[in-house]
C-alpha cells in the first residue's frame, strides 16, 4: 500500500453522479464497495442529511453486511469485521479535541488491514492521515450529487475500477 500523493500538476481525477433517491445512493454504495480494499482512507463530505451514513450503509450491504447500520453520531466510530478485513466508520460531527483523539485509540485504526470511513472529517483537520477517495454529497431540490476525487495513486486505482464497473 503506497500513500503516494498525487502529483499537484495533475487534474484530479473524479466521477460525479446524480443520485436521484435513497436507492440510488445505497445502489451506488453498493458498487462501491466492489472496488474497496485493505487500507483505503474515504472521507465523506456533505451537511447534515446529505447521505453520507446511507451510503456507508450502501457499501456495508455491498461488503455482506445485512443487520442494521447506525450512525456513530455519539460514540464517534462504529466497528465492523468482515473475516479478514476490518472497517471503521467514524463520525466526527461532536469530536472535540486531542486528548479524544489519544485516548480511543483512533490512531491505531488507520491502518493497512483496515477501510476507514469518515464522515465530517474537517472535525478532526490535523490528526487525520491523507484520503485516497474524498466523496462530496450535495443536497440538490430532488436527489443527491456525488462527487468522488482521488487523493493519492491507491485512490486513483479504485476510482478507475468503479468508472470501468460503471460503463460495463
Ligand atoms: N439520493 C438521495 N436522494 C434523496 N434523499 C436521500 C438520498 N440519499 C439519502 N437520502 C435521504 O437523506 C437522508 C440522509 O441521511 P443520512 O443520515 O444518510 O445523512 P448524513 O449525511 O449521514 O447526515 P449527518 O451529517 O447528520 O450524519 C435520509 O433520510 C435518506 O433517506
Ligand atoms: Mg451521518
Amino acid at each position: 500500500m503506497h500513500r503516494t500523493h498525487l502529483d499537484d500538476f495533475e487534474p484530479v481525477p473524479s466521477l460525479t453522479i446524480a443520485l436521484p433517491d435513497e436507492a440510488a445512493t445505497l445502489e451506488f454504495g453498493k458498487n462501491f464497495a466492489a472496488c474497496l480494499r485493505a487500507g483505503l482512507i474515504v472521507f465523506l463530505y456533505g451537511n447534515l442529511g446529505a447521505g453520507k451514513t446511507t451510503l456507508t450503509r450502501g457499501i456495508l450491504h455491498g461488503l455482506g453486511y445485512t443487520h442494521s447500520v447506525k450512525s456513530p453520531t455519539y460514540n464517534l466510530v462504529e466497528i465492523y469485521n468482515f473475516s479478514q478485513l476490518y472497517l471503521y466508520h467514524f463520525d466526527f460531527y461532536r469530536f472535540s479535541d486531542f486528548l479524544e483523539w489519544e485516548e480511543a485509540g483512533f490512531r491505531e485504526y488507520f491502518n493497512l488491514e483496515s477501510i476507514c470511513l469518515v464522515e465530517w472529517p474537517e472535525n478532526a483537520g490535523n490528526f487525520l492521515p491523507t484520503a485516497d477517495l474524498q466523496i462530496f454529497l450535495d443536497i440538490l431540490e430532488t436527489g443527491r450529487n456525488l462527487e468522488v476525487r482521488a487523493g493519492t495513486e491507491t485512490g486513483k486505482r479504485c476510482l478507475e475500477t468503479l468508472k470501468n464497473r460503471k460503463t460495463s
